[in-house]
């Protein structure tokens, strides 16, 4: 019986320290690709092509509402100019409620904004992210 056990424990160890440690990155970003078909109808990765929605070139790492010649509610731009970047873990918060994100960041109760949607499952907010990270040219 210990002969079959044994060689799963080191597995199940390391396993509960990945789930353990919320620092490190949990999301897959070839299922965010793919996850991201939720997003295409208003949002294209390619540089300058905005749709209903910003394009999301290079988003991470990004001031929030600058994606050139795209038309941001005011609340975007406010928020951009109060210092509001794109990160992996601030973009799982906002698609969960964007609003509210929005209320939160901008600590006011009047937001307005154009994106509504809410995106209630975190693995694929975490994918999603992760793709949106992989595919983000950063200047070194
Ligand atoms: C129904 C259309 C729609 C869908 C679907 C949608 N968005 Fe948006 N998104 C928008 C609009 C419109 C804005 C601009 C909001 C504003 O100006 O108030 C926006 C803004 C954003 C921004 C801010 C970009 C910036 O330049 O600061 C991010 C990030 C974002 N969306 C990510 C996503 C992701 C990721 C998904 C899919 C999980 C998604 N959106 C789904 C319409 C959409």
């Amino acid at each position: 019986m210990s002969r079959l056990t044994s060689p799963i424990a080191p597995v199940l160890i390391i396993a509960a320290g990945l789930f353990a440690n919320p620092a490190l990155a949990a999301g897959d970003a070839s299922q965010g690709e793919s996850d991201f078909r939720r997003c295409k109808s208003c949002h294209s990765v390619d540089e300058g092509t905005n749709r209903v929605g910003p394009s999301l070139h290079n988003l991470i790492g990004r001031q929030a509402g600058t994606a050139p010649d795209y038309n941001y509610s005011e609340s975007f731009t406010e928020a951009g100019t109060q210092g509001l970047t794109w990160t992996v873990e601030n973009l799982v918060a906002y698609l969960e409620d964007p609003v509210a994100f929005l209320k939160g960041y901008l600590d006011s109760n009047s937001v307005r904004t154009k994106m509504r949607n809410m995106f209630r499952k975190l693995a694929l907010r975490e994918n999603i992210a992760a793709y949106l990270e992989s595919i983000t040219e950063r200047a070194e």
